[in-house]
């Protein structure tokens, strides 16, 4: 079993394109509960289907890493903006995580102490930039967007969006919070900088933000939550194939 100590969080993810062997596709079939079989066979497209089992199969054989539980043995609950928290078995460490998924890039962020929020986008998805960032974002950070050369605008929207979403999440609330209550600052000193509309009564200082690219088309991003003074928080990201690989 792993340990996550104080101060650190553990990031996993998973390339769902690399998940292929029937016999471990079987497996993740098995570890489902029958509403999320139910809501797998929804999806409309294979590639949906398979998002689906993996992303199940990676938060819960993750889980069952820091405790002796059996992956198929968890059950959870949703807040009521529909943020899944382990809701059994008792008698665990109190694990808290959160998933995103996007084309060919799943990823679970688990904490023991605090608020986190994890969101991944394929910045080759087809859509508007600018046009997104002048509806939805701060009129700063659409600004900032729209005073960038052409060609450095995509990256710099995916940076934006990534971040927004993991607040929003980390929040727990999701879209329930306006895009434009709340500014992100890229180009300083000092790192990535938030700043608060006063509606929302959050502290930028009680937040840490980080942004990677784990591959040259995906952008990822993690909101975590600190108390005032706490030290940087470490992220160890690790990449995993649930159920196969052993930590
Ligand atoms: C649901 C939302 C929290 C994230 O959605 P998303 O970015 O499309 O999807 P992600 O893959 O990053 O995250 C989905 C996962 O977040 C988790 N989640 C759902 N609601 C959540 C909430 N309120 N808070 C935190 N996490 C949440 C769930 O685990 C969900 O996956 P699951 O249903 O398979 O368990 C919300 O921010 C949303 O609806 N965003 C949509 C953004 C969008 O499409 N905008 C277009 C207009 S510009």
């Amino acid at each position: 079993m792993l340990a996550l100590p104080p101060g650190t969080v553990h990031l996993w993810y998973v390339f769902p394109e690399e998940v292929s062997d029937p016999y471990l596709l079987a497996a993740y079939h098995m570890l489902m509960s029958p509403e999320e079989a139910a809501q797998q066979a929804r999806f409309r497209f294979p590639e949906g289907r398979h998002e689906y089992l993996v992303t199940r199969a990676l938060v819960r054989a993750v889980l069952s890493i820091y405790a002796p539980v059996a992956p198929s043995a968890w059950s959870f609950v949703r807040n009521r903006y529909g943020r899944p928290e382990i809701a059994g078995p008792g008698g665990v460490p109190p694990l808290r995580f959160n998933l995103s998924n996007t084309r060919g890039l799943i990823a679970c962020l688990v904490t023991l102490e605090r608020e986190v929020g994890v969101d991944v986008e394929d910045t080759t998805r087809k859509g508007e930039t600018v046009g997104v960032a002048d509806r939805f974002f701060s009129p700063t950070e659409a600004a900032a967007l729209r005073a960038l050369p052409a060609h450095r605008q995509r990256d710099r929207f995916f940076d934006y969006w990534t971040l927004k979403e993991a607040y929003i999440k980390a929040r727990g609330m999701g879209l329930a919070i306006p895009l434009d209550h709340f500014t992100f600052h890229l180009d300083e000193p000092t790192g990535i900088r938030i700043a608060f509309e006063p509606a929302l009564h959050d502290d930028p200082l009680a937040w840490q933000f980080c942004l990677w690219s784990p591959t040259e088309r995906h952008r990822m991003a993690a909101a975590l939550q600190r108390s005032r003074g706490e030290s940087p928080i470490a992220v160890e990201m690790r990449k995993i194939v649930p159920l196969e690989d052993r930590f």
